[in-house]
């Protein structure tokens, strides 16, 4: 696909839909964003009026009257798969928002599909393409980092956050999660992880939940992420032998750095935009077949330590 420009449809034209419009309307020699679709005909009605966009109410019939080449998938978790599967048989390009799905069993038909299907499936762990996060990973790979004695990531909405998402493990939990994988590793141990309430029988009425892993190398790593914390909170801090980072997502202009000797402040000239960055990694695979870093395998390994921290915080 490497001269053409890729068009695109969105799938759901809820909160998160206009963040991926704008996201790849960075891109206008790239790609085009044509249509969306809702079941919801007047939210669908609403967003196209808003972005200049055709509205439908059905994907399949979008898919094949627009000829796209891509969809962004931005429906709730419990639809993906359904979603996905249409889609993979209609042989066009996915971007997924995360989690992949609510279940590993839903995620493992999705990766086995996709398998045989000969298109990029992405999924939106928008977070791998944070300017601090990509910092991070670059030097804990290159050994920058030394040791890693302890990993500490909360994501914490302010009171009053809605966690219907699939509740705030597979939302911001999945984030956590997979920022863990990427920055530490495979494989990652659960030692212990609490959820709030208790217990659930479904994934969507967990408010808060905390978990302890250990990473590939006995690392400690602390992940948490709820719904009714006092001002909000979201953080990512990896401390090393010989480099510590703190990265603060309500300061997305700098970040703090220890190279061992002092703190410092850095600046980030892209902080905050991973939604762009995220767009033209899914751009620069299906172009310029770059390999994609954050595939539906990939988020297929993250989905089933989501359900190993779910079955630890109920048992
Ligand atoms: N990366 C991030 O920072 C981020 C932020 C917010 C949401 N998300 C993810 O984006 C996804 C959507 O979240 P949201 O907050 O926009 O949800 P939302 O409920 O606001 O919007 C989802 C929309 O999908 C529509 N829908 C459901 N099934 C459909 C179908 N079969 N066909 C067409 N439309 C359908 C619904 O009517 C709804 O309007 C979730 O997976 C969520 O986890 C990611």
């Amino acid at each position: 696909m490497a001269e053409k420009q890729v068009k695109i449809g969105i799938i759901g034209a809820g909160n998160i839909a206009p963040a991926h419009i704008k996201a790849f309307g960075g891109y206008p020699e790239r790609c085009k964003v044509v249509a969306i679709c809702d079941i919801v005909a007047e939210l669908a009605e609403k967003r196209a009026e808003e972005y200049q966009l055709t509205s439908y109410t059905d994907y399949k019939e979008m898919i094949e009257k627009e000829s796209l080449d891509a969809v962004c998938i931005a429906t709730p978790p419990a639809a993906h798969k359904s979603v996905a599967l249409d889609v993979l048989t209609m042989g066009c390009n996915i971007l997924c928002e995360k989690p992949l799905a609510m279940t590993v069993e839903d995620g493992r038909a999705m990766a086995d599909a996709a398998g045989k299907a000969d298109v990029l499936f992405m999924v939106a762990f928008c977070h791998r393409f944070e300017q601090a996060i990509v910092k991070i990973k670059d030097s804990v790979s290159s050994g920058q980092f030394g040791p890693i004695t302890s990993y500490r990531n909360v994501f914490a909405n302010a009171a009053g956050h809605r966690p219907t998402r699939g509740g705030n493990l597979m939302d911001n939990g999945s984030h956590a999660v997979d920022i863990a994988r990427y920055i530490m590793g495979d494989p990652m141990k659960v030692l212990a992880a609490q959820f709030r309430p208790k217990k659930v029988d479904d994934l969507d009425k967990v408010i808060d939940f905390s978990a302890l892993l250990e990473g590939p190398n006995g690392e400690m790593v602390y992940i948490e992420a709820g719904g009714r914390h006092a001002g909000g909170r979201a953080v990512v801090e990896v401390c090393g032998e010989k480099t510590s980072a703190l990265y603060d997502y309500f300061s997305a202009n700098t970040m703090k750095w220890n190279d061992g000797e002092k703190w410092e402040d850095i600046e980030l000239s892209e902080g905050g935009k991973r939604f762009f960055k995220q767009a033209k990694h899914f751009l620069d695979c299906l172009q310029n077949d770059e390999k994609c870093i954050t595939d539906v395998f990939e988020a297929l390994k993250t989905l089933e330590l989501l359900e190993q921290i779910a079955k630890v915080a109920n048992s």
